[in-house]
């Protein structure tokens, strides 16, 4: 699968590793959502036009580039918001679109509850920015909304994520590249991520109960 790029940094192992833990408390969980979004951020952005400029150093003239792309990063609320700030600080000059999604517990479709998304002027790379991949329906909408608002180069950064949801995800988008620090093993019958993480944005808020 081409289209899709798992962390094998050990950095990523390493961080994925404490979140993962159920010893983990929500203060060190933000912090490693925060260390993996960085660590995705850096992979997912690689081949991001640039822009010549000119640039005074104290001792000479000399070249450097500059971001050339419109950039939007369009987190998934809730649990994409942890995402949000680390991406930002890589791509301080990014547009910041939010997208209301919740999984509906008894049929585990996507129910959308917030969308501001303009209709005209798209960005030209949008990253779509959700901790979980788990059947890829959340995701999968948040794509299409992208599409639809006009952005052709659209990424998909996520923490975590079951074979399923890749595969669903990619047979309907195969132009859409997938960032993922981690592909896990399944879904239980609960469409849980298996290991996992348990549910990030009840642990991102400290709502788990
Ligand atoms: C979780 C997660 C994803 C979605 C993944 O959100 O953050 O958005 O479920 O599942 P899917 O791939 O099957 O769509 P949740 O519904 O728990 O909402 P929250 O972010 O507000 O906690």
């Amino acid at each position: 699968m081409t289209n899709v790029i798992e962390l094998h940094h050990p950095l990523a192992k390493h961080h994925l590793a404490i979140l993962r833990s159920v010893q983990t408390t929500p203060t060190l969980f933000r912090n490693q959502v925060r260390l993996l979004s960085m660590l995705l951020a850096v992979r997912a952005t690689e081949d991001l036009t640039l822009s010549t400029i000119e640039v005074q150093t104290p001792l000479a003239i000399t070249r450097g580039g500059r971001l050339a792309q419109k950039i939007a990063i369009v987190p998934i609320l809730r649990a994409g918001l942890g995402l949000v700030e680390p991406v930002l600080e890589l791509l301080p000059s990014a547009e910041v679109w939010h997208l209301g999604m919740y999984r509906d517990e008894t049929t585990a479709q996507p129910v959308e509850y917030y969308s501001k998304l303009p209709a005209t002027d798209p960005a030209h790379v949008g990253f779509v920015l959700d901790p979980m991949l788990a059947t890829g329906g959340s995701i999968r909408a948040a794509v299409s909304a992208l599409k639809k608002w006009g952005v052709r180069d659209v990424r998909i950064l996520s923490v975590i994520a079951a074979p399923e949801g890749i595969e669903a995800i990619t047979s309907e988008h195969p132009d859409v590249t997938i960032y993922v620090g981690a592909i896990d093993q399944e879904l239980n019958e609960h469409k849980f991520i298996v290991p996992g993480l348990g549910d990030a944005g009840d642990r991102i808020f400290n709502t788990s109960r």
